[in-house]
């Protein structure tokens, strides 16, 4: 199966962006934890869960058109002095995340790609569902 190249690039810049995420979560759910923020902890852990299954979901695509995965270089995980800090770190990850695929999205239905189209649109979806997650988590937090 041949997929245009810059549909693998917008695959690809979607995993980094997914690994990100997960070392992201996860980190913010170790620190909480040591706040003593039990419920957060949870939260955030089940974010990066999420976040792995976006990735997984990425490989199998890339995997099935013949691309060994290759996220790359993650940034550092944002993690704040303060939930309140950390819950806007996690808000412009959500959004880079929707702007991200909506051009992804974009790109693959030009493209008249729609396996890729489709798993795009899905995860764009549940990326808007997050940033919904992330606006009720702050305003849980005040
Ligand atoms: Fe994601
Ligand atoms: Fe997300």
């Amino acid at each position: 199966m041949s997929v245009d190249p810059r549909t693998l690039g917008w695959l690809s810049r979607a995993l980094s962006h997914e690994m990100s995420a997960v070392q992201q979560y996860l980190a913010q759910s170790v620190l909480a934890r040591l706040w003593g923020d039990e419920a957060l902890a949870g939260k955030l852990r089940s974010e990066a869960v999420e976040e792995l299954g976006h990735a997984e979901r990425l490989m199998e695509r890339l995997i099935a058109v013949g691309v060994a995965p290759s996220a790359g270089n993650l940034p550092p995980s944002r993690l704040g002095r303060s939930v309140d800090d950390m819950l806007a770190a996690d808000r412009e990850l959500e959004v880079e995340a929707v702007r991200l695929y909506q051009e992804a999205v974009a790109h693959a239905r030009r493209m008249r790609d729609g396996d890729s189209a489709t798993l795009l649109a899905e995860i764009l979806a549940e990326e808007m569902q997050h940033v919904q997650e992330i606006d009720s988590l702050r305003k849980a937090n005040g």
